[in-house]
């Protein structure tokens, strides 16, 4: 279960906007805050949050060279893996590094259409750190086995998440349970619009496999980066403190969980 001793600082690097580290709004005595552990910091900027995620990774490695760490594709993170990219001082060594999701690879011959997440990963980080990787597309006929690496000791440490604009994690899609299993899911066709530039072009995925709510919801601790006004509406729906988790908002449970620091910067 949740570790208190595994828990890392989350002093910012830098001052959040106005009052700072705020948790969610104050419930009401008519509607019970649903809230649990939640850290909402607002940052100036995408660069303040990237630097702020970078400085939470880098205090859960100094903390426990050892940690199991998550790590997201998309637009989001890039800000942050450009930072823990120029970084000398963070020992990977001991680390184990996740991806949160993949594609599916379709039937298809010759170089591929799309990225895989695992070049995104190689190419944005991991290919620059030392640390134990685990790739997922080694997994697909097993999710399972998967997920079993990356819950063993109690969960992982540290799981960083974006926010897809349907309150998507990873590829878990409205619908899918809080103890959802690590699977392969079809891709919504909402997600295909925002993923790819042509959806209908041959040879891109269909389907991908995710880490399951469940065991993302194990983890000591859960960074979620979300930047930009597109993403304002649906982190002001998933962490309402006032209505309960959802599963059409997958995120919206991360509001049960005892750990979780949100950076944004709105
Ligand atoms: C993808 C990924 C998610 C990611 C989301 C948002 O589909 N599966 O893990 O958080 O989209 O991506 P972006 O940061 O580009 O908005």
């Amino acid at each position: 279960m949740y570790d208190q001793m595994d828990a890392v600082s989350v002093k910012p690097p830098v001052s959040p906007v106005a009052t700072g580290l705020e948790r969610s709004k104050k419930p009401t005595m008519s509607h019970p805050s649903f809230a649990r552990g939640l850290h909402w910091l607002k940052l100036p900027d995408a660069e303040a949050v990237a630097q702020q995620a970078t400085h939470i990774v880098a205090e859960q490695l100094a903390h426990k060279p050892n940690a199991s760490l998550v790590f997201p594709t998309g637009s989001t993170p890039l800000g942050m893996y450009a930072q823990l990219r120029q970084r000398n001082d963070i020992n990977w060594e001991k680390s184990r590094l996740f991806q949160l999701d993949e594609y599916v690879r379709p039937d298809f011959e010759g170089p591929l259409p799309y990225q895989t997440f695992a070049e995104f990963m190689q190419n944005e980080l991991w290919r620059f750190v030392g640390g134990q990787k685990f790739y997922m597309a080694q997994y697909f006929e097993c999710p399972a086995a998967y997920e079993a690496l990356v819950t063993k000791d109690n969960g992982p440490d540290l799981v960083i998440l974006g926010i897809g604009k349907n309150g998507h994690i990873a590829f878990n899609e409205p619908g899918s349970q809080p103890d959802s299993p690590s699977r392969i899911v079809d891709l919504a066709p909402l997600t295909r619009i925002s993923n790819f530039a042509d959806p209908s072009q041959p040879g891109l995925p269909t389907q991908a496999i995710t880490l399951g709510l469940k065991a993302i919801l194990s983890a000591r601790h859960i960074l979620m980066l979300a930047t930009g006004t597109g993403k304002q509406g649906i982190v002001a729906t998933a962490f309402d403190p006032n209505t309960a988790p959802d599963i059409n908002c997958p995120a919206s449970w991360l509001k049960q969980h005892p750990h979780v620091t949100l950076l944004t910067d709105f």
